[in-house]
């Protein structure tokens, strides 16, 4: 069952503050969360995607938290930096040359995922941070694309959740740009909705779904 802010949320579909995803206080006992915060915020801040980049990872946070109450440190850190490689990419020739767009690979999924634990793992060894809590950011992170086991299960929903939520206006703005094409939007988006495993993440998802379809279904037809 959804609530009134779960309604509130879905009702305004796409367009989402990018407000941070918890209080001060809330982060009293976290030592490397709030740093790594931090860290996704001025890596994205230096490649100029601020606020359509950060809105995806707070809500992200924010779903997890929703999903899994009990969600410790490590977990916050995994939500937060899922995307990182996105602000050290990877180069996307070897997966733009067969025809399909490179976001829809798994090889390139599985990449970027990697990436991005590496990414993390790094700066928080840096940080000198606990070698447990290391070992399962990088997990999480490495399969949030996919999935696997449960943490890595919940970091995808809750990252199918927030893009879906969040993400159709950005991908219109991609297509306006020509550089996506209208089949691999729609691909996305239901490649989004249909690896979510749990069934509560479902049940969030599924409105936002429907309306980023026919959101983007209406664009379609108006132009
Ligand atoms: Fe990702
Ligand atoms: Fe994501």
């Amino acid at each position: 069952m959804t609530d009134r802010t779960d309604r509130k949320i879905i009702k305004n579909t796409c367009v989402i503050p990018a407000t941070e995803p918890e209080s001060r206080k809330s982060l009293e006992n976290m030592h490397y969360y709030p740093k790594v915060k931090k860290f996704v915020k001025e890596s994205f801040a230096k490649k100029g995607k601020f606020s359509d980049e950060l809105r995806h990872f707070w809500r992200t946070v924010y779903w997890l938290k929703k999903l899994d109450s009990k969600a410790d440190e490590a977990m916050l850190i995994a939500a937060v930096a899922h995307d990182i490689e996105r602000a050290f990419p990877i180069s996307r020739s070897k997966w733009q040359k067969n025809g399909k767009a490179y976001f829809l690979q798994r090889s390139f999924s599985a990449a970027h995922g990697r990436a991005g634990a590496f990414k993390v793992e790094e700066f928080l060894k840096k940080e000198r941070a606990p070698g447990a809590l290391i070992k399962k950011v990088k997990m999480m992170i490495s399969g949030h694309e996919y999935g696997g086991n449960y943490w890595q299960n919940l970091l995808k929903d809750a990252d199918s959740i927030s893009f879906l939520e969040n993400q159709g206006p950005l991908f219109l703005k991609f297509h306006r740009s020509g550089s996506l094409a209208s089949d691999d939007i729609f691909k996305k988006f239901d490649w989004m909705y249909g690896r979510i495993t749990s069934r509560q993440a479902k049940a969030y998802a599924k409105p936002m779904y429907q309306k980023c379809v026919k959101y983007l279904n209406k664009f379609y037809k108006d132009t």
